[in-house]
């Protein structure tokens, strides 16, 4: 099963994909995780997408195209994977195709931009895993504990409401135009809209409904 999970930032990609992928028993390819590893680690990769990442401007296609290359080659993917945050322009939606990249389904979460604001205001971030919380929505057990490893929660640089708002006006102009690319272009692939302005529960039951009937 290789799906994708497409929708602005802050539609709950990251919370899904975890549901998504123990249903499935497929690995997480989130390249805003990869990236931010990599910054982490202040490899030369991570040290590039810092500045670009805090700004919420994207990494270059180039870039992005080969690190997710390298990370499909690896043995866990061989019965598929889901991408979340890839593709995110129509060039590397186009990069999968020329690999003969085939992909089930697309699913889309749609969420207003006026919602959108409120959840990256409070979201938490275990940076070790990536797990995401939010301090209203979807809270950790303990205040700003990650539930899993006892480590703190931290906030995204790229959280800030000031950042979130180039970040929607980049999905806007460069990630919006891959609905139109795939709900509209390639017959093989099932397109999954759900709404994800319900709670994680609901949008979980919705999208894994959608799969099992398609
Ligand atoms: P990335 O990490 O991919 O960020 P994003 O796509 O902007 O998505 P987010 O992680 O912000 O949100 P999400 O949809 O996963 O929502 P989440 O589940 O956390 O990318 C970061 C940066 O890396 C980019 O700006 C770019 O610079 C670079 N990059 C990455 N990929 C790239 C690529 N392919 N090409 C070029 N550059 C790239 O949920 C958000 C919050 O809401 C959480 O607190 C969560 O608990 C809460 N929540 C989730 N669902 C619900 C719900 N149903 N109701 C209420 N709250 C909810």
């Amino acid at each position: 099963m290789k799906i994708i999970l497409l929708g602005p930032p802050g539609a709950g990609k990251g919370t899904q994909a975890d549901v998504i992928c123990k249903a499935f028993n497929i690995p997480h390819i989130s390249t805003g995780n990869m990236l931010r590893e990599a910054v982490e680690a202040q490899t030369d990769l991570g040290k590039e997408a810092q500045a670009l990442m805090d700004a919420g401007i994207l990494v270059s296609d180039e870039v992005i195209v080969g690190l997710v290359e390298e990370r499909i080659a690896q043995s866990d993917c061989q019965s598929g994977f889901l991408f979340d945050g890839f593709p995110r322009t129509i060039p590397q939606a186009e990069a999968l195709v020329k690999r003969s990249i085939e992909i089930d389904f697309v699913i889309e979460i749609d969420v207003p931009e006026e919602e959108i604001i409120n959840r990256m205001s409070g979201r938490r971030m275990h940076p070790g895993s990536g797990r995401n919380y939010h301090v209203e929505f979807n809270p950790p057990k303990a205040h700003d504990i990650d539930d899993e490893t006892g480590e703190p929660l931290v906030q995204r640089e790229d959280d800030k409401p000031e950042t979130v708002k180039d970040r929607l006006q980049v999905y806007s102009n460069q990630t919006s135009p891959l609905i139109k690319f795939y709900s509209k272009g390639i017959e093989s692939i099932s397109y999954v809209k759900v709404s994800g302005s319900q709670s994680p529960e609901e949008v979980s039951r919705a999208i894994l409904d959608q799969i099992k009937r398609s």
